[in-house]
């Protein structure tokens, strides 16, 4: 019976099925992730992995699993942990999970540009602490979301899908990505911008690009400081797309408002970390997805590429 390992739980009831089916489905049980000597002996032998973006999926890991390793399910759509030469030159497909999260990243990522903009969470902690005594025409006052201009870095199917949520809230939408989209220019009335000209006009900036060497601290001290006076950075792509230590100052002493943060670096973040003690700082844990039937299908996505493949068929979601 072929060997699948998975490592962690997943909702729904796709391993089930997928056990029924007929493969040997080994599961890691616990929340926190397999420390990497436990994850290296369990892979051996498996013929599919499926795995999360907090596994380091190299060749070591390929190499412990043994010839025999066919497909790689990685159950996110970014795949900035992966090592896809050392997969392709072993011969291994991998697969991800691209567009069943798109709305549900959006929604999240909408959320945190209201939150922080509005000073949501602050409002809240300041009710938890007693400090709520009265009315005042200038409690907590927030950026406006109507009529402002976002920037929308990275415009693939996360980024336009936040482009349309901004525009139904009447904003202005700039972006910038490697290409044009001129249907997308069409349809959500959105503008081309070189990354700094986004930057300088934008009162909001959300980041939707993948992980890469192009991007690693695409948003550092010199970009951060571009950005306009009150402005508000949203990110839901990766942490290292900003280079934190900039962020810190940006806030401090720079053009920054607030920042919206579903990723950072580090992550997880610790609790005593600096940017926790910025009042207008918030932060979810990586829960972009984290919607139950976007989680469920994400679910159902890898088992059917990790089956398709085991059985000589194409995958549905190939990365390469
Ligand atoms: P996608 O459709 O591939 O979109 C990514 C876009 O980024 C593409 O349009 C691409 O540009 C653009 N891009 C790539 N390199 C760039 C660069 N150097 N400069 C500017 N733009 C660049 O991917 P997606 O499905 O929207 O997902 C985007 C990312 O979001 C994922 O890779 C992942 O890291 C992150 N994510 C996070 C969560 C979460 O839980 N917070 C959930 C899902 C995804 P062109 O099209 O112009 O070539
Ligand atoms: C989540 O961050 C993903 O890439 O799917
Ligand atoms: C505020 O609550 C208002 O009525 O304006």
């Amino acid at each position: 019976m072929k060997r699948v390992f998975v490592t962690r739980k997943l909702p729904g009831n796709s391993l089930s099925e997928l056990s029924a089916t007929g493969y040997q489905v080994e599961v890691w049980p616990e929340f926190l992730p397999p420390p990497r000597e436990r994850l290296l002996g369990l892979a051996k032998g498996a013929a599919g992995l499926v795995t999360m973006l907090e596994d380091r999926v190299d060749a070591e890991l390929m190499d412990a699993a043994g010839p025999g390793l066919k497909v790689i399910s990685q159950y996110a759509v970014g795949l900035d942990n992966v090592d896809l030469e050392a997969a392709r030159a072993r011969g291994i497909v991998v697969t991800h999970t691209p567009g069943v999260l798109t709305n549900a990243t959006a929604d999240l990522a909408f959320a945190l540009l209201t939150a922080a903009a509005r000073r949501v969470v602050e409002g809240h902690d300041y009710v938890r602490r007693g400090e709520w005594r009265t009315w005042h025409p200038e409690l907590l006052l927030g950026s406006e979301l109507y009529g402002a201009t976002v920037g929308v870095i990275g415009f693939g199917r996360i980024g336009q899908a936040f482009a349309r949520r901004a525009r139904g809230f009447d904003m202005k939408i700039l972006y910038s990505s490697r290409h044009r989209k001129p249907r997308a220019e069409a349809e959500l009335g959105a503008e081309y911008a070189e990354l700094d000209d986004l930057l300088t006009r934008s009162d909001f900036v959300s980041l939707h690009t993948p992980l890469t060497p192009e991007t690693l601290h695409l948003l550092n001290a010199e970009r951060l400081g571009r950005m306009k006076e009150g402005s508000v950075l949203v990110n839901t792509a990766r942490g290292k797309v900003v280079d934190t230590n900039a962020l810190l100052e940006a806030l401090a002493h720079g053009p920054l408002f607030a920042a919206g943060l579903d990723v950072t670096d580090p992550e997880p973040l610790p609790a005593d970390h600096p940017l926790l003690q910025h009042p207008r700082v918030v932060v979810t844990p990586h829960i972009g997805s984290a919607g139950r039937s976007t989680r469920e299908k994400m679910a159902e996505m890898v088992c059917a590429d990790v089956r398709a493949v085991l059985e000589g068929r194409a995958p549905r979601y190939p990365a390469f």
